[in-house]
């Protein structure tokens, strides 16, 4: 964890409007911010997985309702370091292809590591923003773990969509504001925000984008309407 408190965001010691200080971006509306991002994840690669720890269980969850079979190709959008690569290959088997795609060079190469350690031959790796990545034509299944930048940023939302067969399984989880009752908790949802995301728009309903694109959604609300999980198919 950052041990940057609140209060330094407000001091002047960056330029940009929204750019990242210790790891901690400064959060507003409008468009998920490309460069402030990467900073972001500069910043954090070297203890990322660490701090995803506690939500391993609602990566397995997400990744187990995308019914993945052997031979099939799935997507990884947003893939960081690489944590559901391990679940992604085992899920297609050793014919199957996961394409797993990040913009951040820092964590990718966290993935090209876990990769080559494991020598997983079926998964590749693609740095490149979501909305222009390389991807195969017709994917079988796409994961969206923690990926609120990608989901508010509709050429991403296109580009991959585009790419998906009739029917492909979607999967997407993440944070999300606490309804009215559980309020109090939006403070510990804007600070985990602040070490993830560059927008708050879109944090009452972050798969919206893909409901509106035609995707048969079902979210099921966790941890206090702070997390959910969106499954279904395009
Ligand atoms: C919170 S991490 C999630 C990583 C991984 N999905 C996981 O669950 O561990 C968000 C990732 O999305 C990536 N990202 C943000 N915007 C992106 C974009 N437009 N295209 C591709 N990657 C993006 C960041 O670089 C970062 O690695």
């Amino acid at each position: 964890m950052c041990q940057a408190s609140p209060t330094l965001l407000a001091q002047p010691a960056f330029d940009g409007q929204k750019g990242p200080y210790m790891g901690i971006a400064i959060l507003g509306s409008g468009p998920a911010d490309e460069a402030a991002a990467l900073e972001l994840y500069r910043a954090r690669c070297g203890y990322y997985d660490l701090q995803l720890a506690p939500y391993e269980a609602l990566r397995r969850c997400a990744i187990q309702s995308l019914q993945l079979q052997p031979c099939q190709i799935v997507l990884d959008i947003g893939c960081g370091t690489g944590m559901s690569l391990d679940l992604l290959q085992q899920a297609v088997g050793p014919a199957g292809r996961v394409v797993a795609v990040d913009q951040s060079r820092d964590m990718l190469e966290q993935a090209r590591q876990r990769v080559e350690r494991q020598g997983w031959g079926q998964v590749e790796l693609v740095c490149s923003p979501a909305q222009d990545a390389d991807l195969p034509g017709q994917a079988d299944a796409a994961l969206f773990h923690f990926t609120h930048d990608i989901l508010q940023t509709p050429a991403a939302l296109d580009h991959v969509l585009a790419h998906l067969a009739p029917g492909a399984r979607l999967a997407v989880c993440g944070l999300k504001w606490a309804p009215p009752w559980f309020a109090a908790l939006n403070p510990l949802v804007w600070w985990n925000a602040a070490q993830s995301v560059t927008t708050l728009d879109g944090l009452d309903a972050p798969w919206a984008g893909l409901a509106q694109r035609g995707a048969r959604l079902e979210v099921e609300p966790l941890y206090c309407g702070t997390l959910f999980l969106a499954s279904g198919q395009i």
